[in-house]
């Protein structure tokens, strides 16, 4: 393939930030992320949505740095939390209470209580059992608890199995049956609130097909309910929007087509409409920056050693995630097949396999595209390796919104085996 050439002008620059002045200046590997590109996602699904009561919750999970929670914020969008920590991450970055979901089949009693005390928008509640809890915690505190229930309903996302949450096998919210006995014995629940549904079926989903189906058995419970006599005052129709990994082949949804399966399915709905996408606000707009340490000729194949690793970007040894991957380079060269991997001590540390790239050399800059979601909130010390730096990019000029963590920082709280007791 040494003949085909390619030409890269097109990742010099992002956001307007020339790349490789930036890798200087800050180190690789580097997470950016450009804010215009996320702005440019918020204002799509808000312009699919107008018209409708819809609140958008950011999935905090997908990338928690408090400075992109700070410009969801400052979009007038919300959260959607699993953890106490996602919680102080919201309030600390200024979202309002009143904006924010807390999801999760694990919530603890303690985490519940601190939701509650803050004064939340809702709980999607995914068992009796929390549901109980819910009820304990609030009339200990004499406050009244908004609650959705989260329903399975059984619809195969076609997705990766290790990001499909929809289907009854799964741990995931609970039945369409189940959910019938909680609102007929609602009014023994004298501290919550039960008057909405949610739905989250997977994630990285590429067809609006499952979110009808999904949104279609919502909706028929919804009117169900109503004719009972339980009003039906939120639907939150989760998350799982899908984003282009793979130029040329993943073909995401438009925001427009998805939001127009869910008019037609929650048509008539009076109440409010939540979002919870968190991948399709910031995948996109987020790319890992990393050096080539050596290329090493292998026995059978030829490997593109980078200063990345897994542990700054698991889906690819955690899925198989397909990620492109470009040099930032001016000039063309002829293409060569690596397999590109990282420094860590084992095989899945790889980030592909047999991929074509212009020939590469030790020194030169790559880009590992789409990193804004999953990538930092999912990254790790192993090897002791430090995390990242992470900066924000707008219109050519970059901020810092992680330092490079320092040796110190990662050993913070580690001690010598000095002081031994007993429990
Ligand atoms: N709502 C709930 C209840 C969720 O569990 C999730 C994601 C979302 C919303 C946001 O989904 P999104 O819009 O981002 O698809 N680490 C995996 C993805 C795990 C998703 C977990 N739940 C990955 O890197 O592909």
């Amino acid at each position: 393939t040494a003949s085909a050439t390619q030409a890269d002008d097109a990742h010099r620059h992002f956001d307007g930030v020339d790349l490789q002045a930036l890798a200087q200046r800050i180190g690789t590997p580097l997470h950016a992320y450009s804010a215009s590109a996320i702005h440019q996602r918020i204002g799509e699904l808000q312009a699919a949505l107008t018209g409708l009561d819809a609140t958008i919750c950011f999935a905090v999970k997908a990338n928690p740095n408090l400075a992109i929670l700070q410009l969801m914020a400052n979009a007038g969008v919300g959260a959607d939390i699993v953890s106490v920590g996602e919680l102080r991450r919201a309030l600390n970055a200024g979202m309002p209470a009143e904006r924010i979901v807390f999801s999760g089949v694990g919530k603890s009693t303690d985490e519940i209580a601190g939701a509650l005390s803050v004064g939340i928008m809702r709980f999607n509640v995914e068992s009796l059992d929390e549901l109980h809890t819910l009820q304990r915690v609030a009339q200990a505190q004499e406050v009244t608890a908004r609650a959705a229930v989260r329903i399975n309903p059984d619809v195969d996302a076609q997705t990766h199995a290790k990001i499909s949450t929809g289907k009854s096998e799964n741990k995931f919210g609970v039945s369409i049956d189940e959910a019938r006995r909680w609102f007929a014995e609602r009014s023994q629940l004298t501290h919550v609130q039960l008057d909405g549904l949610h739905v989250h079926i997977g994630s990285q989903i590429l067809s609006v097909e499952p979110f009808r189906l999904a949104l279609q058995r919502v909706a028929a419970f919804w009117r169900e309910l109503e004719q009972a006599g339980h009003p039906v005052n939120s639907i939150d129709v989760g998350g799982g929007l899908g984003v282009c990994y793979r130029a040329g082949v993943d073909q995401p949804v438009a925001a427009a087509d998805y939001v127009g399966a869910i008019r037609e399915a929650l048509a008539g709905f009076r109440g409010r409409l939540l979002l919870e996408p968190g991948r399709y606000l910031v995948a996109e707009a987020g790319v890992l920056l990393t050096r080539v340490i050596r290329v090493k000729p292998g026995i059978e194949r030829t490997f593109l050693v980078l200063d990345a690793a897994m542990n700054d970007l698991q889906r690819p040894s955690l899925y198989d995630a397909w990620h492109d991957i470009v040099p930032v380079a001016d000039e063309r060269r002829p293409l060569a097949t690596y397999d590109i991997v990282g420094p860590v001590c084992e095989t899945g540390d790889t980030f592909a396999r047999a991929r074509e790239l212009p020939e590469c050399a030790a020194g030169d800059l790559l880009l590992i595209k789409a990193t804004g979601a999953y990538g930092t909130s999912m990254a790790s010390t192993y090897n002791s390796r430090p995390l990242a730096a992470e900066v924000l990019l707008q219109r050519g000029r970059y901020a810092v919104v992680r330092r490079r963590q320092h040796f110190e920082d990662m050993i913070a709280g580690e001690q010598p085996a000095r002081n031994w007791e007993t429990p």
